[in-house]
């Protein structure tokens, strides 16, 4: 899949057939199984993405990838055909059937690991498990709360917090499907689940927040400074109401709120990520990060993917399924 021009994905992104590189020394021949589309991919489309790829361009950023054929010089007591691999950065372009990539920007999966839960590891939990750990020293019986808590990083964050023994107050949109949603994210183990104007009395019986994560920006954001505990913390990692974010006066001044930002791709080096990959693929390996909802479709069918992938109250990420997915084993 390839996009020319900016705009809206489901009006840009072509379906083409381009000839492969040869697999150099270091490189490795992979064949896609599954990628994701996330908001940061079609704000890349559109133009609106500060990472702005030279065109054109393959898209993607996240996906899990069968090794087919190693180069020369690469270690094969790493990579083999048949392994499982993901990237250690964006930008490579996973919404495509094969690719020759640089052996050394790619990470290993174990084959314990469920295919769309590799698919989807390398940047949403690592941004969960860094907004957790970046910002504010959190103590077991702490509290956070966060807005799109259904997001892929919502619901890592409800994980690891949960693991870590972390309240989290969950702010959602009022939606059709509210029940089962809110009951997923507290099977998950989501401490409260609330609209942003039921938060307050939803959570009065629990300790202020420490921290607070945003993706939403707006009215939603200016709420969660509010409900701060005095010299809280606040991240924006993420704006999907496409409104500024919004800090009222006082809680500057009078409560100390701090307000800072995080941007996985730029505070984040390629040893890092297979750091925090580390951390993460075991608990994937016992069940984490896999029930997230998916929607999943053939690649034949990704324009009604990319339609999808932009509405709201979807019932959980749209995946692409590629040729190879239907080779290997879920
Ligand atoms: N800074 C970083 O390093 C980093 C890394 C990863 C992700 N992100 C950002 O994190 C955010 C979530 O990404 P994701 O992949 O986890 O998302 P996702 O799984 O695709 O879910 C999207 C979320 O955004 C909510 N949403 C969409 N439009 C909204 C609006 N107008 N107002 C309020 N909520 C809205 C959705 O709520 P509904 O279900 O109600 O529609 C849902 O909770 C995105 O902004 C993404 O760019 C940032």
């Amino acid at each position: 899949m390839r996009f020319a021009e900016h705009g809206e994905a489901a009006t840009v992104v072509k379906l083409e057939e381009v000839e492969l590189g040869q697999t150099g020394p270091k490189d490795v021949l992979v064949d896609f199984l599954a990628a994701p589309i996330n908001p940061s991919d079609l704000n890349i489309i559109e133009g609106k993405y500060p990472l702005k790829p030279s065109l054109p361009a393959t898209p993607g950023n996240e996906g899990v990838a069968l090794v087919r054929e190693i180069g020369s010089e690469v270690d094969s007591n790493y990579f083999k055909p048949g392994d499982r691999v993901v990237p250690l950065e964006a930008g490579f372009g996973t919404w495509r059937t094969s690719a020759v990539l640089p052996a050394d920007c790619l990470y290993r999966v174990p084959s314990n690991v469920p295919t769309l839960t590799a698919a989807t590891l390398t940047i949403n939990p690592p941004t969960a498990l860094c907004l957790l750990d970046k910002f504010v020293h959190l103590q077991p019986g702490a509290t956070i709360i966060q807005n799109g808590a259904n997001s892929a990083v919502g619901q890592a964050v409800i994980e690891l917090a949960t693991a870590r023994k972390i309240n989290t107050i969950n702010i959602i949109r009022e939606r059709p499907d509210w029940d089962e949603v809110s009951s997923h994210l507290r099977s998950i183990g989501a401490t409260v689940v609330t609209t942003l104007d039921q938060a307050l009395a939803a959570s009065a019986h629990m300790p202020k927040p420490e921290l607070a994560l945003n993706c939403v920006g707006g009215p939603s954001a200016t709420k969660l400074a509010k409900m701060l505990s005095h010299g809280g913390t606040i991240v924006t990692y993420g704006g999907m109401s496409l409104q500024p974010v919004t800090i009222p006066t006082p809680l500057l001044i009078f409560k100390d709120i701090r307000a800072r930002g995080f941007a996985l791709s730029i505070n984040c080096s390629r040893a890092e990520k297979a750091a925090l990959l580390e951390q993460l693929i075991p608990m994937a390996q016992k069940g984490a990060f896999s029930s997230q909802r998916f929607e999943t479709y053939a690649i034949e069918d990704f324009k009604s993917a990319l339609q999808r992938a932009s509405e709201p109250f979807r019932g959980g990420k749209v995946v692409l399924e590629l040729p190879a997915y239907d080779t290997c084993e879920a």
